[in-house]
């Protein structure tokens, strides 16, 4: 029987709320994988990556599946298979987590970004191609929050020879079109951090079809060996442990009923929170299967019954016990690590409204229906629409 184990010390779990806005699902069964592979000796790379490794690359729909040690380590190794170095430009959206965006510095690529689209909060893939030109080698596109990316876009990017890699980082279990999320780009990208809808604690993953992305990653993950002790190209410590892969199969197998429980309670803000002046619920666009890694609505106070922002509305929530957070508080072209390539506030305008407007809010499979009625009740009062 699966566990909450709500005593976690992780620092994104505060016991004090009655409505946390993460709880991982772990169980004994995770405890009982954990235990066998300290019993069996092999606690680095082996057999339990190599079956998580095929069990994942099946869900996902792609031939190939490269076991890593973080979503970040995925996304650099997709860019190095993908040939991406200096000189390159990669086109991406300023409005995700900053490890979308760091590989590509570490690759000495520029990265260039290109404003979101207000109903998803993410970069559009038709805008992102219009904004490619001759140095641009790739595009970084993110399946935000765990809705993935319009593949019909994607189509267009690879028949003019851009890359395309998929950041799902989020988006475990999603699907757009019948398309598993990882399997749109031409190379897909998971982690399984802890706060993930599928955790192994740290972890990661690179999905493809292409034999020669998925045999350069496994070689850039393993200090860039070919033979044993025969050094071919520059290469990192990117391996995942047997311990993080035997946790990881234990998650595939809840994340189906995980991923139903999250759209239900998705379905149920829907239905209650939908109709309040000021405030516009996740856009889900037809034939997507969305992931909910987070439900992120947003407030605009010029609208709302009572003139409340989004920070007036995230504190009466704190002090009504229903967390919530910000993603993202900052877009990343305003950060002092992107100026040097000439980026500044005002630059990218929807992005910057976004992030003063968007909260998210409890989500995860464990919710009770009474913890769902006290965040809608407590929502509904901060905005005067009670
Ligand atoms: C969109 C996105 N990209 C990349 C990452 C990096 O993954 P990790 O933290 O496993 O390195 C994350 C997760 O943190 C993410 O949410």
């Amino acid at each position: 029987m699966v566990q909450w184990m709500r005593r976690g010390r992780s620092h994104m779990i505060d016991s004090e709320l009655s409505v946390p806005l993460v709880v991982p699902q772990l169980g004994e069964e995770e405890v009982a994988a954990v235990a066998a592979v300290l019993r069996s000796g092999q606690l680095a790379q082996g057999p339990e990556v190599a079956a998580f490794e095929r069990e994942f690359a099946s869900l996902s729909g792609c031939p190939f599946a490269v076991a890593m040690n973080s979503g970040t380590a995925a996304i650099h190794a997709a860019l190095e298979a993908l040939d991406v170095g200096g000189g390159d430009e990669v086109v991406t959206t300023p409005f995700t987590f900053a490890a979308t965006s760091t590989p590509i510095l570490m690759q000495r690529a520029t990265p260039r970004f290109v404003d979101i689209d207000p109903r998803t909060f993410n970069l559009d893939p038709a805008a992102a191609m219009a904004a490619c030109g001759a140095a641009t080698k790739a595009v970084v596109l993110v399946d935000l929050f765990g809705l993935p990316i319009d593949p019909s876009g994607v189509a267009g990017l690879k028949a003019r020879g851009i890359r395309v890699i998929e950041d799902a980082c989020q988006a475990v279990g999603a699907r757009r079109a019948g398309i598993p999320a990882g399997a749109i780009g031409e190379v897909g990208t998971f982690s399984f951090y802890a706060t993930k809808n599928l955790t192994t604690g740290e972890g990661g993953m690179l999905t493809t079809g292409i034999a020669a992305v998925a045999e350069a990653a496994r070689r850039f993950r393993h200090h860039g060996q070919g033979e044993r002790y025969e050094y071919v190209t520059l290469g990192y410590n990117y391996r995942m442990t047997d311990v993080a892969a035997a946790i990881g199969r234990v998650q595939l197998g809840r994340l189906a009923a995980a991923g139903s429980a999250r759209r239900a309670n998705a379905a149920f803000y829907d239905q209650e929170l939908g109709g309040i002046p000021g405030i516009a619920t996740p856009y889900v666009p037809a034939g997507s299967v969305h992931a909910y890694h987070q439900y992120s609505l947003t407030i605009d106070a010029k609208e709302t019954p009572n003139g409340a922002n989004r920070d007036a509305v995230r504190a009466f929530l704190a002090e009504h016990r229903v967390g919530s957070g910000i993603y993202y508080p900052t877009p990343l072209h305003v950060h002092p690590l992107f100026a040097p390539l000439g980026y500044g506030p005002g630059d990218f305008p929807i992005a910057e409204r976004i992030a003063t407007q968007i909260l998210a809010l409890p989500i995860h499979p464990a919710l009770e229906r009474a913890q769902l009625e006290q965040t809608v009740r407590a929502l509904r009062q901060a905005v005067g629409a009670a």
